[in-house]
């Protein structure tokens, strides 16, 4: 029910209202926008909320790399007693900063890894979308840059830049001509980064040619390998859920795969179940062995026909 405050003789009494009766509330003007909330702060990424199907346990990594994962994380988690020990704010400020480099060929669960990460943070992820980030007139590139540290900062999330080879390269990748804004752009980016108290993740496929001032800035470079043939046996499991309708020699397709990605068994599996599914009768579906062959086959042909295996996957199937 509604209150009011009389203030006579400087004796503040409470009286109660009908509930119907208006209040200062309902007289009150709407806020003023600030000055810089006129102008329209562009939507440059997409925020994620991980799930709990991200979970990193759940990815099927090289043990040497999920222990890089779990020392970054840790770092993050422990920050308040290294200060107490180290005084770690003496040499690096920022407590919640951390930046993470995931490198390594396509397919092999970088981005995922980012998920499960923003997961065990309890943040979403805001995944900057570099064709919005980019623009052709002069100064709105850094603009939208910084408008991703805001964004990021203002839902608390890991700021993350996926297929960041062109932001990680001397060469930043611009539409833009004239370098003195490559060069600005590229401050900016140092300068956000700098004062950015946060996690950024960046994952990159080839990671070459790398701008030094960029690469210094990073505390973690985590290498992703191709996985091994007792991987590939776990991943064939886990992208085929329900085994009762699997009839298949997981070591032998291991066997098969070696040198396919975790990204390309996610497809031969999803394909597979397509072939396994073409009966009019669900109760009849089913997944061979010949069916998965059949489509680790068409993987390796298509990889094959790719210069060198340096295609991009496309990344965002099955997220
Ligand atoms: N190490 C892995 N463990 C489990 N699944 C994986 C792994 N690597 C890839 N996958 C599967 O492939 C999909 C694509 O992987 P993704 O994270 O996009 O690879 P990247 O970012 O390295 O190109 C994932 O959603 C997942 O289904
Ligand atoms: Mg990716």
């Amino acid at each position: 029910m509604p209150t009011r405050t009389l203030n006579r003789n400087a004796e503040a009494t409470e009286i109660e209202l009908p509930p119907d009766a208006a209040t200062a509330d309902d007289h009150r003007n709407p806020p003023r926008r600030r000055r810089n909330e006129q102008e329209p702060v562009p939507d440059v990424g997409l925020l994620l909320q991980p799930e709990p199907r991200h979970e990193l346990d759940k990815l099927i990594l090289h043990a040497e790399v999920k222990t890089d994962i779990l020392a970054g994380l840790r770092a993050l988690e422990i920050r308040a007693d290294l200060d107490l020990i180290w005084n770690l704010s003496a040499i690096q400020p920022q407590e919640g900063k951390c930046i993470l480099n995931f490198y390594g060929p396509p397919g092999t669960g970088k981005t995922r890894a980012a998920l499960g990460i923003a997961l065990r943070l309890r943040k979403p992820l805001y995944q900057v979308d570099y064709s919005a980030v980019i623009s052709k007139y002069l100064g709105d590139t850094a603009k939208h840059i910084k408008a991703a540290f805001a964004a990021a900062r203002e839902h608390d999330a890991v700021l993350f830049f996926d297929e960041a080879d062109s932001l990680l390269s001397k060469r930043v990748a611009t539409g833009e001509s004239c370098s003195t804004s490559i060069n600005q752009n590229r401050n900016c980016l140092m300068q956000e980064l700098d004062r950015f108290d946060g996690v950024v993740i960046v994952t990159t496929n080839l990671f070459e040619n790398y701008d030094p001032a960029l690469l210094r800035r990073i505390q973690r470079h985590i290498k992703f390998r191709i996985p091994d043939a007792s991987m590939r046996r776990e991943l064939f499991a886990l992208h085929l859920p329900n085994p009762d309708r699997v009839e298949a020699d997981y070591a032998v397709l291991a066997e098969l795969s070696l040198g396919l990605s975790g990204g390309d068994i996610l497809n031969i599996c999803v394909n597979a179940i397509y072939a396994g599914s073409t009966d009019a009768n669900p109760e009849r579906w089913g997944v061979s062995q010949a069916m998965i062959e059949a489509e680790i086959k068409k993987a390796r042909k298509a990889k094959a026909e790719h210069s060198g295996g340096r295609e991009r996957t496309g990344g965002r199937l099955g997220l």
